[in-house]
C-alpha cells in the first residue's frame, strides 16, 4: 500500500504553497486554515496572512484587531485569535520555536491532535499521524472497517493501521498522500475508484459499494464537506 500510495503521490501531489518547506511556522498557519476551509479558499488568505505575519514574532506582536483583520471573511475567528494567542505562547515558552514533540503541540492555543500530528510530520519529519476525515475514509475503505467511524475505539483502529502503513523515511509527504488522495479520489460520495493507486488492496472497493464507508449510523446524503466538518477534533 505505503509503495503505491507514494508512487501516486510522486506524481500527482498538488503543488500547494506550504508544501516544499520546512518551516514549522508556516506549516502552523496552513494547518490552522485548513481546519474546516477548502484549500481553494486558503490559498490566497495564506499568502495575504504571510506577507503581513512573516515569521511568529510578528504574529505575536501584532495586536488581536489586525490578526482578526487579516482573518476577515476566512471564517470560523477563534482560530486567528488561538494563532494569536499561540505565537504569544510560543515566544515565552519555547523562544520562539515551535516544538516538534506533539504532547508539547497540544498545549498551544488552537492545537489538537490531528494538527499536532501534521506539524510534527511535515515540518519535523517525525513518524506522528494526523488522522482527520480524510484519512477516516480512506482506511475506512482500505480497510472495509464496518464498526461505526465516529467511535473511539474505531479511530484508535485506523490510527494504528495509519502507523503500521506510515513511510518512516517521509512521513509529512505520506500524510499529505492521504490527505490528497482522500481530497481527491477517495472522496465523499461516489469516490473515483478507476483512478485510484490502492484499488487493487481497497475492501470497499471490492464490495462494489465504496459509498457505503465510512460507516457511520443515521448517516444523512452525504455532501461533499459533511465528513470534515462532522469529523475533525482540533
Ligand atoms: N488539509 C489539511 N492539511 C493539508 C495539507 N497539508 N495538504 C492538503 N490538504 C490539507
Amino acid at each position: 500500500m505505503t509503495g503505491e500510495l507514494m508512487n501516486w503521490y510522486d506524481l500527482n501531489a498538488r503543488d500547494l504553497p506550504w508544501r516544499g518547506i520546512h518551516d514549522a511556522y508556516r506549516t502552523w498557519v496552513s494547518e490552522i486554515m485548513l481546519q474546516q476551509t477548502r484549500v481553494d479558499t486558503v490559498i490566497p488568505y495564506y499568502h495575504a496572512f504571510l506577507r503581513r505575519f512573516p515569521d511568529l514574532k510578528s504574529l505575536a506582536a501584532a495586536s488581536q484587531e489586525e490578526v482578526l483583520k487579516s482573518w476577515e471573511g476566512l471564517g470560523y475567528y477563534s482560530r486567528a485569535r488561538n494563532l494569536h494567542r499561540g505565537a504569544q505562547q510560543i515566544l515565552a515558552q519555547y523562544t520562539g520555536l515551535l516544538p516538534a514533540d506533539p504532547d508539547q503541540l497540544v498545549k498551544i492555543c488552537g492545537i489538537g491532535r490531528y494538527t499536532a500530528g501534521a506539524i510534527a510530520s511535515i515540518a519535523y519529519d517525525l513518524p506522528v499521524t494526523a488522522v482527520d476525515g480524510n484519512v477516516i475514509r480512506v482506511f475506512s475503505r482500505l480497510a472495509g472497517i464496518t464498526e461505526n467511524a465516529s467511535l473511539p475505539s474505531t479511530l484508535e483502529q485506523i490510527d494504528k493501521l495509519d502507523r503500521q502503513y506510515m513511510d518512516l523515511s517521509r512521513p509529512g509527504d505520506y500524510n499529505q498522500a492521504l490527505m490528497d488522495l482522500g481530497a481527491t479520489i477517495c472522496v465523499p460520495g461516489t469516490p473515483d475508484c478507476d483512478r485510484c493507486p490502492l484499488k487493487e488492496e481497497c475492501s470497499a472497493f471490492r464490495t462494489g459499494h465504496p459509498e457505503d464507508f465510512p460507516c457511520l449510523p443515521d448517516k444523512k446524503p452525504p455532501k461533499p464537506f459533511d465528513f470534515d466538518v462532522f469529523l475533525i477534533t482540533d
